[in-house]
């Protein structure tokens, strides 16, 4: 039997997108207010679900214990109060958009979550503007 379990959890951070290759013109006309040069902040809302079968045995898919620690080793303690641009290597050189900053989380939990698992991110920038990666290209 295969089902998913779901961790939600939450960031705010601040970012710019911009292309250093660009005018600052071009810039404002692609990314609007979002490439303001001062920063700005988002409340992000994660929601990651794995996918598997239940342990007969225990009857867990996961310990969420473990769940919540991996989300809060990979995702929280870096990204949290933090300008993403500045703070995370990640973002060095990769426009931290809704879409990149869902597909660097998936690579993290990928990196630290058994294989047996899929995994899926559902990322909030706003209550309204959302997506979801789940790892297929
Ligand atoms: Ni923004």
């Amino acid at each position: 039997m295969s089902l998913t379990v779901y961790r939600k959890a939450h960031f705010n951070a601040a970012h710019r997108l911009f292309r250093e290759d660009w005018s600052d013109e071009k810039n404002k006309e692609v990314f609007g207010k979002c490439s303001n040069p001062n920063y700005h902040g988002h409340n992000y809302e994660l929601i990651v679900g794995l996918t598997g079968k239940v342990d007969p045995e225990t009857g867990y898919l996961i310990d969420l214990k473990i769940l919540k620690n991996v989300i809060k080793d990979e995702v929280e303690d870096p990204f949290d109060h933090k300008n993403l641009n500045k703070e995370v290597p990640e973002f060095k050189n990769l426009n931290p958009t809704l879409e990149n900053i869902a597909i660097v989380i998936w690579n993290k939990l990928r990196a630290r979550l058994d294989s047996k698992f899929g995994i899926s991110v559902e990322l909030y920038e706003t209550p309204r503007n959302f997506v979801i990666y789940n790892g297929e290209s």
